[in-house]
């Protein structure tokens, strides 16, 4: 059982869309290189390193929660920790991101990927731990890659404009896709119950690159994958966020693999996501992070436009369209919450 004061957070009212004392506020990617203290305590640390150890862990959570008052922590981890706790050869370099030893090409490459353990990922369940009786009242979002993101990862051995590797497997070798991205939903679905039972609030699923795909193919190829995550952690009264990048056209599916909360990037204003979505779903977002780098007024009156669009809408999670990007200032993210909360406070 949650403590009750967290279960009637704003955050995790809007998510049940139910009415709110002012819209809850978080980023994506709020926990990181946009802090001079997360720079500073990850010091001669390389990034995975930093996901294993649970102090660490705790102190880079709480920063943003400390620093701008936003509505909820998100656990600081990265989406191949699962990967990397199952024994898969990666890293993450950076400036470039996560790039894989031994890339998945054909059926004998899936050995790699073996079935996760809640004991794998002991330092993450730990953490959560220490986070929940910290955070008082303050909700904390685990989080997961989603199989498509995951596999463009391990399909392609590193980051990818154009996904080729991995949708020559999708189009080319249908069964031994399949095969992958069940495999990749079994440990998903598995990281997120691990971080469910440790007392995370709600869970997203980041499904970034997702929007590179045509509806079609992604309920042919990518739906019932992602429906098997979400199925994973249906009934235990954490509400589950799908999210991904330029998927404008795919918000329906988002919807349909289970989502609670579906986010919306910046590209679709959100009374017309919600119009593609339906009803019985909150909304997530959706303020371009770029607009971060003009002046106070300028992102004021952008926030106002993302608010004035979710106004009819029973729940709303104001959010960036994607995450923080690294040389925002962090004032203007703090101001940008203070502003959220004044204009929307009931
Ligand atoms: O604050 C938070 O949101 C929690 C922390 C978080 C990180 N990664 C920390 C991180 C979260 C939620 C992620 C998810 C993640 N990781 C996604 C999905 C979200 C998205 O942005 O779409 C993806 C695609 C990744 C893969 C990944 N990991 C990338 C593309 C990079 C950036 C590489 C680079 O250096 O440009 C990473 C590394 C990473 N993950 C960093 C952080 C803070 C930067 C590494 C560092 O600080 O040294």
């Amino acid at each position: 059982m949650l403590p009750v004061t967290v279960t009637d957070s704003a955050f995790l009212k809007a998510c049940r869309r139910e009415p709110v004392p002012h819209t809850p506020v978080w980023f994506m990617r709020q926990a990181g290189r946009s802090l001079p203290e997360y720079r500073k305590v990850r010091e001669g640390i390389a990034m995975l390193d930093s996901c294993m150890r649970p102090d660490l862990v705790t102190e880079i959570t709480l920063q943003p929660v400390r620093r701008h008052r936003v509505d909820a922590a998100i656990l600081f981890s990265d989406i191949v920790v699962p990967l990397k706790a199952i024994g898969v050869d990666l890293d993450i370099k950076p400036g470039v991101g996560p790039v894989v030893a031994r890339p998945i090409r054909e059926r004998a490459d899936l050995d790699q990927l073996r079935p996760l353990e809640p004991d794998d990922v002991s330092y993450v369940t730990e953490a959560i731990g220490l986070l929940t009786a910290e955070l008082g009242d303050t909700p904390l979002i685990g989080f997961a890659g989603a199989p498509f993101t995951l596999a463009s990862y391990l399909v392609e051995g590193g980051p990818s404009r154009n996904h080729e590797h991995t949708k020559a497997m999708m189009y080319g070798a249908p069964e031994l896709w399949a095969e992958l991205l069940d495999r990749l939903a079994g440990i998903t679905g598995a990281f997120l119950s691990a971080q469910v039972d440790a007392g995370v609030s709600t869970v997203q699923l980041f499904d970034s690159w997702v929007g590179a795909l045509a509806p079609v193919d992604y309920r042919a190829s990518v739906l019932p994958a992602s429906t098997k995550v979400f199925d994973t952690v249906a009934g235990r009264g954490v509400p589950r966020i799908h999210f991904g990048v330029g998927t404008g056209e795919l918000l329906p599916l988002l919807a349909e693999a289970g989502a609670d909360v579906v986010g919306v990037d910046w590209r679709v204003p959100l009374d017309e996501a919600a119009r593609r979505i339906g009803p019985g779903r909150a909304l997530q977002g959706n303020l371009d992070p770029a607009v971060l780098f003009a002046p106070h007024d300028v992102v004021a009156a952008q926030a106002d436009r993302v608010l004035d669009a979710a106004a009819g809408l029973p729940g709303h999670v104001f959010n960036l369209g994607h995450g923080v990007l690294p040389t925002t200032d962090p004032d203007a993210l703090t101001r940008l919450v203070a502003h959220v909360h004044e204009r929307t406070a009931r």
